[in-house]
C-alpha cells in the first residue's frame, strides 16, 4: 500500500508538535502534513518534561540574550556552536508568548507575569514553568493550536521502519500499523525527524520505555551522520529505584543534596552554585560521595544520596511542585514533605543526534530534524536544563517552516519503486527475528542496559569503553540468533522489541567508538583516563557514519562567534 502526502511529521512530541503548527500555518492549510506517532500523540516522552523552558522574559531585571548565550555556551564546555547558540537565546522568548498567545497556564507571579524558576547553570532565574508539568501544558496547548488546521492527519500506533532515500533526495517513510498490522509507505516531498532520544540503552533512565531513538537509528543507516553522540546526560536526581525524573525545579525552589553525613557537599564541587551547578557536574558529584562511601543503600541494592525537600513545606512543595510529590508517594513510598528524596544520576538526555545545520536540516535533500533527535549543536558537551524544550519549540518552528516551504516548491512526489517496498517487508517480518531462537531479545536489552550504566555512565575509562565495544559486537551478532514466536502482525511487541534493540545497540556503538576516540574529558564525557579538557586536540564535533561493521568517525569544526574556550568553574 501506498499513502501521499506532502510533508511528514515523524515524531509527535514537543518539536514534533510544533513543527506541525508551523508547517500548517505558513502553507495556510495548504499543504497535506502527516504527523506519524508510534504511540497515541499524547503519550509522546514530552508530556514527561517537568520543571521549565528556558527563555530570557526580564531583560528590566538584568537577563540578557548575552547572559543566556554565554550560561549555554560554558554550560556546553565550549562544543556548543555558538551562532546556534544566539539563534536559540533570541527566539525562545518568542516561543513563550506564543504559547502564552496559545493558551497555556503558566505559572504566573503575584502581579500576574509569568514567573521564572532557577535551573542548574543559568545564572538567573530563566526557567518559565507550569508548576512542574510544563511538558504536559506545552503538549496539550500545541495540540489544541493544531486542531485550527484542517489537513493534518495522524498515524498514531504507526511504528517507522526505515527513511527511504535515494540519490540523496527524501523519498517516503516505510510504516508497520500496529494496530491493524498493515505495512505501506507513505511519500512525502519533505520529513522532519523528531523522534526524540535514545537513552533507553542504559538501565537507570528517566526515558519512557518508547524513546528508543528509532528516528536516529534510521536516520544514521539511511546515511546521515550522527553527530556528537558520545555526550549523554545524565539527570542528577533519578528517583530509586525506578529512574522516574524528579525535576531540576526541586532543587531550584531551593531543594538540598545531602550525603550520608547529612552534609550538603555540593560546596566541594560547585561552591557558587551548589544545587544549580550545572547537571554534568552535579552529577559527578554525586558519584564520586557514593564511591567514597558517603551514599546509602536502597533495599534494592542501589546506591544513593538525597534530596532534601522538608525545609521548603508543605505550602511550597504543594504549590510548585505537586507531581514531585505525587511520583515520590506513589513510587518511593514517602513524602518529601516529610523525608528526603533518594535519589541518583540517570541517563537522561543525548546531547548527540542526527547531524544537521543551524536550520535543522540534514545532508538529505527534503529531511530536516529537530529536538533531542537532532544535534544542531546547540548544547555541545552539556545541555543545561530547561534549554530542551525551549530547543524543541524553536527548532521545531524553524524546521516546520523551512520544511513546508521546501514541499511548497517541489511539483511532483518522488516515485518508490514497489520492490524497494516489498523488499523493506521482508525485512521486517521476514528477516528480522527469524533467527534459531538460540537467544532472548529480553536478555540481550538488559545486558545492553547493564553494560552501558557500568561501561559508558558518568565516569569512563578507555579500557571500560573497549570493553563496551566488544560487548556491543557480541550482542549485534546474538540478535541475529532470536527467534520471534508471535507471527501476528497486530501488536506484535516481541517483534518490536527486536527493532528497538537492533537500533538501540547499534545507537550504543556510536557512543561507545565516539567516547572511545575522544581522549579527553569534555562536559557530560568525563574520562578517568584522559581527566582534562584538551581544546589543541578536541575542540572540535564527532561525526559518525554507518557501515556495516561500524561506525566511521571524522570530525568538523566548532563555530566560535563570540566567546573562547577558558576553565569552566562554578
Ligand atoms: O529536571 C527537569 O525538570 C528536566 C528538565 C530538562 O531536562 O530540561
Amino acid at each position: 500500500m501506498e499513502i501521499n502526502h506532502d510533508l511528514l511529521i515523524l515524531g509527535s512530541g514537543l518539536a514534533g508538535l510544533r513543527a506541525a503548527v508551523e508547517a500548517a500555518r505558513v502553507s495556510k492549510d495548504e499543504l497535506d502534513i502527516a504527523i506519524i506517532s508510534r504511540v497515541q500523540l499524547m503519550r509522546s516522552h514530552s508530556v514527561c518534561a517537568e520543571g521549565g523552558t528556558a527563555a530570557v522574559m526580564r531583560p528590566e531585571d538584568g537577563d540578557s540574550l548575552e547572559l543566556h548565550a554565554w550560561d549555554t555556551v560554558r554550560g556546553s564546555d565550549f562544543l556548543a556552536d555558538q551562532d546556534v547558540v544566539w539563534l536559540f537565546v533570541e527566539q525562545a522568548p518568542r516561543e513563550i508568548v506564543q504559547l502564552d498567545h496559545w493558551g497555556i497556564p503558566w505559572s504566573r507571579r503575584p502581579d500576574g507575569r509569568i514567573n521564572q524558576r532557577p535551573f542548574g547553570g543559568h545564572s538567573f532565574d530563566r526557567a518559565v514553568f507550569a508548576e512542574d508539568k510544563t511538558g504536559f501544558f506545552e503538549m496539550h496547548t500545541l495540540y489544541d493550536t493544531l486542531q485550527r488546521y484542517a489537513k493534518v492527519p495522524r498515524y498514531d500506533e504507526c511504528y517507522a521502519t526505515s527513511i527511504m532515500i535515494e540519490n540523496g533526495v527524501f523519498q517516503g517513510v516505510t510504516l508497520w500499523n500496529l494496530a491493524t498490522g498493515e505495512f505501506f509507505i507513505i511519500r512525502g516531498k519533505a520529513l522532519v525527524i523528531a523522534t526524540g532520544g535514545a537513552c533507553r540503552m542504559y538501565g537507570f533512565t528517566t526515558y519512557s520505555f518508547t524513546a528508543t531513538g528509532d528516528g536516529m537509528a534510521m536516520a544514521y543507516r539511511a546515511g546521515i551522520p550522527l553527530k556528537d553522540m558520545e555526550f549523554v546526560q545524565f539527570h542528577p536526581t533519578g528517583l530509586i529505584p525506578s529512574g522516574i525524573l524528579i525535576t531540576e525545579g526541586a532543587r531550584g525552589e531551593g531543594g538540598y543534596l545531602k550525603n550520608n553525613k547529612g552534609e550538603r557537599f555540593m560546596d566541594k564541587y560547585a561552591p557558587t552554585k551548589m544545587e544549580t551547578a550545572p547537571r554534568d557536574i552535579i552529577s559527578r558529584a554525586e558519584t564520586t560521595e557514593m564511591l567514597e562511601g558517603r551514599g546509602f543503600t536502597s533495599p534494592e541494592g542501589m546506591g544513593y544520596v538525597n534530596l532534601d525537600l522538608t525545609h521548603l513545606g508543605a505550602q511550597k512543595i504543594n504549590e510548585r511542585l505537586p507531581l514531585i510529590r505525587e511520583v515520590t508517594i506513589k513510587f518511593a513510598f514517602l513524602d518529601p514533605i516529610e523525608k528526603p528524596i533518594p535519589i541518583r544520576p540517570a541517563a537522561h538526555y543525548c546531547m548527540g543526534g542526527i547531524h544537521t545545520n543551524i536550520e535543522g536540516a540534514t545532508p538529505v535533500k527534503g529531511i530536516w530534524a529537530g529536538g533531542e533527535a537532532a544535534c544542531v549543536s546547540l548544547h555541545g558537551a552539556n545541555r543545561l536544563g530547561s534549554n530542551s524544550t525551549a530547543e524543541c519549540l524553536v527548532w521545531g518552528k524553524i524546521t516546520g517552516e523551512k520544511a513546508a516551504k521546501y514541499a511548497m516548491a517541489q511539483k511532483s512526489l518522488p516515485a518508490v519503486p514497489q520492490k524497494k517496498l516489498q523488499d523493506e517487508e521482508n525485512r521486517v517480518f521476514k528477516q528480522i527475528g527469524q533467527g534459531d531462537g538460540s537467544e532472548d531479545v529480553y536478555i540481550i536489552r538488559t545486558e545492553l542496559q547493564q553494560m552501558m550504566d557500568s561501561n559508558a555512565g558518568v565516569y569512563r575509562t578507555g579500557p571500560q569503553m573497549e570493553e563496551a565495544l566488544k560487548k556491543i559486537k557480541e550482542l549485534k551478532q546474538r540478535i541475529k540468533r532470536v527467534k520471534v514466536k508471535d507471527t501476528s502482525r497486530v501488536y506484535n511487541t516481541n517483534l518490536v522489541n527486536v527493532i528497538e534493540t537492533t537500533n538501540l545497540i547499534e545507537l550504543a556503538e556510536t557512543i561507545v567508538a565516539g567516547g572511545l576516540a575522544r581522549k579527553e574529558s569534555r562536559g557530560a564525557h568525563s574520562r578517568r583516563d584522559f581527566p582534562n579538557r584538551d581544546d589543541a586536540n578536541w575542540e572540535k564535533h564527532t561525526l559518525a557514519h554507518y557501515t556495516p561493521e561500524g561506525p566511521k568517525l571524522d570530525y568538523s569544526a566548532v563555530t566560535m562567534t563570540m566567546w573562547k574556550p577558558v576553565e569552566r568553574k562554578y
